[in-house]
């Protein structure tokens, strides 16, 4: 094939390395963004004289079609061309001629991919923090609709003590919600301008970076060519936000899965979520929940992906960083499309009260606060967790619970047991008399709903 700019070869490149080396196949993604790089271009070396208005005109009109054909899906990538950049150069090119050979002037493909990116990264960070809204929404939502439900609170996966489920659900929103302070924080150092910086060094031309930044929105310049063109850390701290989004998403995948078991049977899941058995006819399998939890491994993968790329990396750009763009866009996918399920399946959560209350009967899930009756009638602490795990053998091994034992058990394990501790001995109303700051129960709980629900209204 031939080569876009033949002077110094005489040969042709090897099919084996055209196909090799291709990364049009999946740089196509930033086609928007190269077009929008380029008319900002175009429009600045007018400005600094470098086109004459005649060939900035015909540079514009080809772009926009372009851009046009690009929205309408019916620009043809030409397999013969490599990349994305190389794709509209020469597709301007064979639209308006003479003109387009002068668009590169000033820059060189790497200044121009790195700009791209993070064009496309930053939208990417806006869409992600709309769908983290989302999801919390839907949380807050299911939070606000159960509000009174009381469910075991587990450590270790062990039964521990009542919370409100609103409290459980509600730390979810917390985490997404730094989850989105996290993405914020990246879009920051990602939304700065790297046209300009030409292959490494900049250029002798009169280039107004400025004029740039400010057409395409960027904060700042990346302030050294030899970075700009060379480094990929918002890309990676992109990934990194992306790989904790997954994280949790994967977390509360696996709870629901958990609360959706024969076992636990808190939740069903909604027809609409659940998938069958091609043998067992009885199923009704949480496939969305185990793909969010399973997914989060290639999320993961793409963080870990990219690090090592960058690792042995030599100033300034080179051929490795073409290898930064399947990760980011896939873990961007696939993140954005967990999220997007999650926001519409979670409200279709159904939760059983009969079996939330079964839940909380056995356990002991009232031996902590029974402590602590002891201690507000001045017993230490830990004469007081002794005491109560007396008690605790005591029903366990007569199979009882703790306000099954008789007064007069209780008065003989601890005088201070008298009649009053009776009305602490209820795991489902152990959290209304939870007192501490973010406390699970409904007076910390009708706090956070009030302030998230003003936070997240927009
Ligand atoms: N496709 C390349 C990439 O994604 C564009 C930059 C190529 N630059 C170069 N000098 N070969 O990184």
């Amino acid at each position: 094939m031939a080569k876009m700019w033949k002077g110094r070869f005489r040969g042709a490149t090897h099919p084996l390395m055209e196909a090799f080396g291709q990364s049009i196949s999946f740089d196509r993604e930033l086609g928007r963004q190269d077009v929008a790089g380029s008319l900002a271009h175009a429009k600045m070396l007018a400005a600094a004289g470098l086109l004459t208005s005649g060939e900035h005109r015909a540079i514009r009109k080809g772009l926009a079609a372009i851009a046009d054909d690009m929205a309408a899906g019916k620009f043809v990538f030409d397999p013969a061309n490599e990349d994305i950049h190389m794709s509209v150069e020469a597709e301007l090119t064979a639209r308006i001629g003479a003109p387009a050979r002068k668009l590169h002037t000033g820059r060189s493909r790497n200044d121009q991919v790195a700009t791209d990116l993070r064009l496309w990264t930053r939208e990417r960070q806006d869409a992600l923090a709309e769908r983290l809204r989302q999801v919390m929404l839907s949380l807050l939502a299911v939070a606000e609709r159960e509000r009174r439900l009381v469910i075991p609170g587990y450590t270790h996966l062990q039964r521990a003590q009542p919370v409100l489920l609103a409290q459980h659900l509600l730390a979810y929103v917390e985490m997404f919600d730094r989850d989105r302070g996290r993405l914020a924080d990246a879009r920051r150092r990602t939304n700065r301008l790297p046209l300009g910086a030409g292959a490494l060094a900049g250029t002798t031309l009169p280039i107004d970076r400025e004029a740039v930044r400010r057409e395409l929105g960027f904060d700042g310049l990346c302030e050294n060519s030899m970075d700009a063109v060379s480094d990929r850390d918002f890309a990676v701290e992109t990934l990194s936000c992306l790989a904790l989004i997954a994280v949790h998403a994967s977390r509360l995948a696996e709870d629901v899965v958990l609360w959706a078991t024969s076992e636990w049977g808190l939740v069903k899941l909604d027809d609409s979520w659940s998938t069958g058995s091609s043998i067992m006819p009885q199923k009704r399998n949480p496939d969305l929940l185990e793909l969010v939890r399973g997914k989060t491994g290639r999320v993961i993968g793409a963080l870990v992906a990219l690090l090592t790329i960058l690792k042995g990396l030599p100033m300034a750009y080179n051929r490795d960083l073409q290898e930064d763009k399947e990760p980011l866009f896939d873990a961007a996918r696939t993140v954005g499309s967990s999220l997007e399920c999650l926001a519409a399946f979670i409200p279709t959560l159904k939760f059983d009260e009969k079996r939330a209350a079964a839940l909380l009967r056995d356990g002991f899930l009232d031996a902590t606060v029974l402590a602590e009756y002891l201690v507000e009638k001045g017993l230490p602490f830990r004469t007081a967790h002794e005491t109560v795990g007396n008690l605790v053998r005591l029903a366990e091994d007569s199979g009882r619970r703790l306000r099954e034992l008789t007064g007069r058990e209780m008065l003989a394990a601890s005088p201070l047991l008298d009649a009053g501790v009776r009305r602490r001995l209820d795991p489902a109303k152990v959290p209304a008399s939870y007192a501490s700051a973010g406390s699970a129960g409904p007076a910390g709980v009708r706090r956070a709903l009030a302030a998230w629900k003003k936070k997240l209204a927009k």
